[in-house]
């Protein structure tokens, strides 16, 4: 009877264990149903009090070895039904290796940022400071404050966009040396720079845009002189341009200064035989500076008889076209890629 019951579960439970056991939860019902604690398997064992007690180590010996025969079975299977899980997994989950990655593009500096750079770095290793202010400016640190009132002729070269008869796009950055003189202390040396973006009713064209870039300077202290602005400027423009750049001072006039001059450099792409870009002359006009005005010192709290100073300013656009080679200012800010993309691993 016993031994018929065992036989028959044996190939009950082989039987499930061929069938349809498609995952580990099928599997896990058929242990629960044999070797439960409610399971076939455990009940013969209770069952064994009803048996003989002769047969019984007989008996129990099948037992016992049908339990671990299943065991084995349920653990073979389980094995095998997670090898077939993984392979699933790694055919469904397949990924395409042989598909092109996505490239990032990074971003690098624009020419005038670095041009920027160029001239800030060499001032600041010069022991300037940099100052800013603001693009939309009072007409009175525009203008007044460097000396020339509602009335003077000077303003037409410099016709600018306002927005109210006192407030306009400064025309110029040379109104960050009256901000800077006005909030500093009259008894402390000033040496700075103001790099930034100044606004004129203009052209678009090669050479003209109604907005570029400028970098003004100024030094006050005690006993400067033409010589420091001469030595200053020539040590910088060799530096930006090349060493061997000769540098040139002609009389001009600007209303801050006094005197006043403009300054050319050798032409860098001739080295001053004459080409098309200096026009023949062998030399090009890269900024104005001069000694500043001291009415100019007086309106902004400076006392003339103490301190002296030099100023000066220049167009970054200028700078950048002439060190890179670029003919057309426009390029400048067209943010066309195939032009800006030129100027990739350049550092300043
Ligand atoms: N602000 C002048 C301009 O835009 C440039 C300039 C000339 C600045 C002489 C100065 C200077 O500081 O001393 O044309």
């Amino acid at each position: 009877m016993m031994e018929e019951r065992i036989a028959q579960l044996k190939a009950d439970a082989q039987k499930a264990l061929n069938g349809a056991v498609e995952n580990l939860a099928d599997l896990d019902s058929i242990r629960v149903h044999y070797l439960g604690k409610k399971g076939e398997i455990t009940s013969l064992l209770r069952s064994m009090k009803d048996v003989a007690k002769e047969d019984r180590p007989a008996i129990g010996k099948i037992v016992n070895e049908a339990r671990s025969q299943l065991e084995d079975l349920i653990a073979a299977k389980k094995v095998e039904l997670q090898k077939r899980e993984l392979e699933d997994r790694i055919n469904n989950e397949k990924i395409d290796v042989t598909l092109p990655g996505r490239e990032s593009i990074t971003g690098h500096l624009h020419p005038l940022t670095l041009t920027e750079k160029r001239i800030k770095n060499i001032f600041l290793s010069m022991g300037f400071t940099v100052e800013e202010g603001p693009e939309i400016e009072q007409d009175y640190f525009n203008f007044e404050a460097l000396n020339l009132p509602k009335d003077h002729p000077a303003r037409d070269m410099q016709d600018s966009f306002y927005i109210t008869d006192e407030i306009l796009m400064r025309s110029q950055t040379s109104p960050v040396q009256a901000r800077t003189m006005q909030s500093h202390d009259p008894n402390s040396p000033i040496r700075m720079i103001a790099p930034g973006r100044v606004y004129r009713r203009d052209d678009y064209d090669a050479t003209h845009s109604p907005m570029f870039t400028q970098v003004e300077g100024l030094v006050i202290d005690k006993g400067i002189t033409f010589g420091d602005l001469k030595g200053t400027l020539e040590s910088f423009l060799q530096q930006i341009f090349n060493p061997n750049v000769k540098v040139r001072f002609r009389p001009s006039f600007f209303p801050f200064t006094e005197p006043s001059a403009e300054v050319d450099i050798s032409c860098v792409m001739c080295h001053g035989k004459g080409c098309n870009v200096c026009k023949g002359t062998g030399w090009l006009e890269i900024l104005g500076a001069g000694m500043v005005h001291p009415h100019v010192l007086e309106m902004s709290g400076y006392d003339p008889k103490k301190v002296s100073g030099y100023a000066f300013g220049m167009g970054v656009e200028r700078i950048a076209m002439l060190s890179y080679g670029i003919s057309d200012l426009r390029l400048l800010y067209d943010n066309d890629v195939r032009f800006i993309r030129q100027f990739e691993g350049l550092h300043h």
